[in-house]
């Protein structure tokens, strides 16, 4: 295992774990923490999750695995997430969806050759009353048109914005 927290992340991870009534239940927001500071989650990041938290390698590779939040390879400096289900759809999401790909040259999870951007498909983002919503990194953007990802996408290329 080549990835190890430090002195100061075992903190960090110890004040994760007071607020659960057990180990086990930090697991999501220890990969949380984990794909923060190593990019994503590698086989490696389970196994430092796994000696931390001193559980079972295949209990957080489970998780890991079930949950599409984290990353198994390394994407780009933004990543995009585009909700296609039914209430964004019906909304125009897979127009927006359709529009990215053209524009970024990638298909959904994939990364811009400049690292920039990732682009992925997801499924709802529990945001529907403000469909089509986007993720991208962790903050949300809703009510998007074609015109407002163009906008958004021109000012993180340029630096204008960080997110
Ligand atoms: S359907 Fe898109 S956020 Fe729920």
């Amino acid at each position: 295992m080549s990835l190890r927290f430090t002195e100061q992340d075992m903190q960090n991870i110890e004040v994760i774990c007071q607020r659960y009534p057990d180990k086990k239940a930090a697991t999501l927001p220890t990969l949380h923490f984990a794909q923060k500071k190593f990019g994503y989650i590698s086989e490696d990041a389970v196994k430092a999750v796994a000696a931390v938290l001193n559980l079972p390698v295949a209990h957080v590779l489970g998780v890991a695995t079930f949950y599409t939040m984290y990353n198994k390879k390394p994407v780009g400096k933004y990543h995009i997430q585009v909700c296609t289900n039914i209430s964004c759809a019906l909304m125009g999401s897979r127009e927006i969806f359709q529009h990215l790909r053209q524009k970024l040259g990638i298909a959904s999870g994939e990364t811009t050759e400049d690292k920039l951007f990732t682009l992925q498909e997801v499924e709802c983002l529990g945001s529907c009353g403000t469909a089509p919503t986007i993720q991208i990194n962790e903050k949300y953007f809703e009510s998007m048109t074609v015109e407002k990802i163009d906008e958004l996408v021109e000012s993180l290329k340029k630096g204008e914005i960080d997110v």
